[in-house]
C-alpha cells in the first residue's frame, strides 16, 4: 500500500514538474566581454562608461559617467535631481555602500500631506513642488568620486553635457516616454517646457537641453557646489517658491550622502551583498533568498506551480515586515539584525505549506489597491580590475514629481511620496508603512531600491539590480534564483517572465506568458489570485562566466544595451 502511494507520488511530482517548466531559450546569450562591461536602460549611457573605461577610467568613474549621462538621455528617470543608493565590491572583496537618497526637507511635516479631517489631500505627495524631496545625486556622484575615482572629475560629466548640448537622437521608447508625460508636465509648470512640443514626439526626433547643458557645465567645473549652491541652488529655490514648494538653500547646502556598510547574506554558498537602510531592498532580498533556501527551488523548476506558490508565500511574510519594520535607520531603530537572523528566518517561514495558502490577513491586516506605472533607473558596472558598481537610481514616479527646474532643465523627484504619508494607506506601488517611515524633516523615505552585488570564494559572481517600485525587489530576487537555482546564463535571467507578489494586495502579479494555463490553474485552485502587468521590472545585470569572461544582461524589456570589451 506504502509502495503504491509513494510510487503515485513520485509520478505526480515528476508531472507537476515536468509540466511547469517554462521553455528557457538555449540560444539567448548576452552580450559578453573580456575585461569590462556596463548594462544600463540606454545604449547612449552604456557607451557613455564603457568608453570612460576604455581610457582607463574604473567602475566609479564609469557608473559617475552612465548617472550623469542617463540624466540626458532618459529623462524619465535618469537624474540629478532625485537620488539612490549604491553597492560595489572592489577586486580586493572589500564592500561598500552609498546612500544618496533624497531626505525630507527641513520644513516638512508628519501631515503635511493629510487634509484637516486627516484625509490623504489629492496627489500632493505625488505632483507638484511639494512632493519634491532633497535631491542626493549631485552629492552621491561627488562622495564617490572623491573616494574612488580617478579619472578627472570633469572627464566623467563632460559627455553628458555634450549629449545635452549636440543633442541626441530619440528611440521610439524615448519618444514615447516624452509623450506619456507631456500633459501632467505641462500642468505642473506654468511656463515653455521645451521638452514639450505642439505635435508628439517621434523615433528619429532630435533632443536638445541646454539649460540642462548649462547646469551640467556648473556641476562639471564646480562639483558639488555647482548643484547644491551658486545658480542652480538659486534656479531650484526660485522654482520653489513659485510653485509653493519648501526646499530650502539650508536643505541644499546641508544635504549629506552617507557611507553604510552593506547587507551581507548567505544563499547557496554565495555571499549577497546588498543595500541596507533606508532602503528596505537588501533587508528583503536577503529575507527572500534565506527563507526559500530550504525548498528544492531548482528541483521544483522555474515557474512552476510549487515555485511560485513558495515565492508568494515567502513574499508575503517579508512584505508584511518591511510594512511594519522598515525606515530611515537614522531616525528610527530599525531592528536588522533581527529581520536577518537565521532563527527567525526560519520560524517566520515555518508554517509555509505546500498544499496551503495564507491569506494576507493571516499574516498582518491592512487594505491596499493600485500601481501605478512609473519609473527608475538600474545599471550595473564591472571594470577591468574587476572592481563592481551597482547604483539604482530614481525621480520616483516617471519624470518626478514632473516640475522641469526653470531655468536648469532638470526634473525634480517625488519622493516624498515614499513616506508613509498617512498611516496604513497605500502608496502608488500600493505599500503600506507605519511610524518607522512617517514624515520627519531630514529623515529619509523607506525604498525598495536594491543595487546588489553576489560573489562567492572564487571571487565576483554577479551584479544586479532593477526599477519596479515595490517588484524591484522581488524581481532581483528570482533574477538570482533563475542563475543558482535554474541555471540560466545572465540574458535568459533577465529575459525570464516574472511574478511578484507583496503580501497587500493578496494577489500574485504576473508578466503576460509568465506561468503557463496548468500551472495557473493550478495555483488558483490552490487559493491563489492573479492581476496581470505587461512588465515587471527592467534588470540590468553582469554574470561572470566560469572562464572569467563577462556577459551583460540588457532587459529586452526596454532600450537597454550591453556593452563589453
Ligand atoms: O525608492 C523606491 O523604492 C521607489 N521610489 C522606486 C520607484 C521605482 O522603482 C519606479 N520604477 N519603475
Amino acid at each position: 500500500m506504502m509502495k503504491k502511494l509513494s510510487f503515485w507520488i513520485t509520478i505526480l511530482i515528476l508531472v507537476s514538474c515536468s509540466t511547469a517548466q517554462m521553455s528557457v531559450d538555449p540560444s539567448v546569450k548576452g552580450t559578453t566581454g573580456q575585461k569590462a562591461m556596463v548594462v544600463s536602460a540606454d545604449p547612449l549611457a552604456s557607451e557613455v562608461g564603457s568608453s570612460i573605461m576604455n581610457k582607463g577610467g574604473n567602475a566609479w568613474d564609469a557608473a559617475i559617467g552612465v548617472q550623469f549621462a542617463l540624466a540626458v538621455v532618459f529623462p524619465v528617470a535618469g537624474n540629478i535631481g532625485g537620488g539612490g543608493f549604491a553597492v560595489f565590491r572592489e577586486s580586493s572583496g572589500e564592500v561598500g555602500s552609498l546612500d544618496f537618497r533624497e531626505k525630507a526637507p527641513k520644513r516638512a511635516d508628519r501631515d503635511m500631506y493629510l487634509d484637516d479631517q486627516g484625509n490623504i489631500d489629492g496627489r500632493k505627495s505625488l505632483e507638484g513642488h511639494l512632493a519634491a524631496g532633497v535631491p542626493g545625486s549631485v552629492d552621491g556622484m561627488v562622495q564617490l568620486y572623491d573616494k574612488y575615482g580617478s579619472l578627472p572629475w570633469s572627464d566623467l560629466v563632460q559627455p553628458a553635457v555634450e549629449l545635452a548640448r549636440e543633442g541626441f537622437i530619440l528611440t521610439e521608447e524615448g519618444a514615447a516616454n516624452l509623450n506619456r508625460g507631456t500633459k501632467l508636465i505641462r500642468e505642473v509648470n506654468k511656463y515653455e517646457v521645451h521638452l514639450l512640443k505642439e505635435v508628439e514626439w517621434k523615433a528619429g526626433d532630435k533632443l536638445v537641453q541646454e539649460d540642462l547643458a548649462r547646469t551640467l557645465e556648473r556641476i562639471r567645473d564646480d562639483g558639488r557646489d555647482g548643484f547644491y549652491s551658486g545658480e542652480t541652488a538659486k534656479l531650484i529655490v526660485d522654482e520653489m517658491q513659485s510653485g509653493g514648494g519648501i526646499i530650502s538653500y539650508d536643505d541644499l547646502e546641508s544635504y549629506q550622502s552617507v557611507w553604510r556598510e552593506p547587507l551581507i547574506g548567505n544563499y547557496r554558498g554565495k555571499r549577497i551583498i546588498s543595500m541596507p537602510p533606508p532602503s528596505s531592498g537588501g533587508v528583503a532580498l536577503i529575507q527572500l533568498l534565506e527563507g526559500v533556501e530550504a525548498f528544492p527551488i531548482s528541483r521544483f523548476g522555474h515557474n512552476s506551480w510549487k515555485s511560485v506558490h513558495v515565492m508568494t508565500e515567502v513574499e508575503k511574510r517579508v512584505y508584511a515586515d518591511r510594512a511594519t519594520y522598515l525606515g530611515d535607520p537614522d531616525f528610527y531603530e530599525v531592528p536588522v539584525d533581527m529581520l536577518l537572523n537565521e532563527d527567525y528566518i526560519r520560524n517566520r517561514m515555518a508554517d509555509i505549506k505546500l498544499n496551503r495558502v495564507t491569506p494576507a490577513s493571516d499574516i498582518k491586516k491592512g487594505n491596499v489597491e493600485i500601481v501605478e506605472s512609473v519609473q527608475t533607473t538600474h545599471f550595473s558596472v564591472v571594470d577591468p580590475d574587476g572592481n563592481a558598481v551597482s547604483i539604482t537610481t530614481t525621480l520616483n514616479s516617471y519624470f518626478g514629481c514632473k516640475v522641469l527646474v526653470k531655468g536648469a532643465g532638470f526634473f525634480l523627484n517625488n519622493e516624498m511620496d515614499d513616506f508613509s504619508v498617512k498611516a496604513g494607506v497605500p502608496n502608488q506601488f500600493g505599500l503600506v508603512g507605519a511610524e518607522a517611515n512617517e514624515i520627519v524633516p531630514e529623515k529619509r523615505m523607506l525604498s525598495s531600491m536594491t543595487p546588489t552585488i553576489v560573489d562567492d570564494q572564487d571571487g565576483l559572481f554577479m551584479v544586479v539590480g532593477t526599477p519596479g517600485g515595490s517588484t524591484i525587489i522581488t524581481s532581483v530576487f528570482q533574477t538570482i534564483l533563475n542563475v543558482i537555482d535554474h541555471g540560466m546564463n545572465m540574458q535568459q535571467a533577465v529575459n525570464a517572465r516574472r511574478v511578484h507578489n507583496q503580501w497587500l494586495p493578496d494577489r500574485i502579479l504576473s508578466e503576460d506568458h509568465a506561468l503557463n494555463e496548468s500551472v495557473k490553474k493550478k495555483l488558483i485552485r490552490l487559493g491563489h489570485t492573479f492581476e496581470e502587468r505587461g512588465n515587471i521590472g527592467r534588470v540590468d545585470a553582469i554574470l561572470v562566466l566560469p572562464n572569467g569572461d563577462l556577459e551583460g544582461g540588457a532587459d529586452p524589456r526596454g532600450d537597454d544595451a550591453a556593452i563589453g570589451f
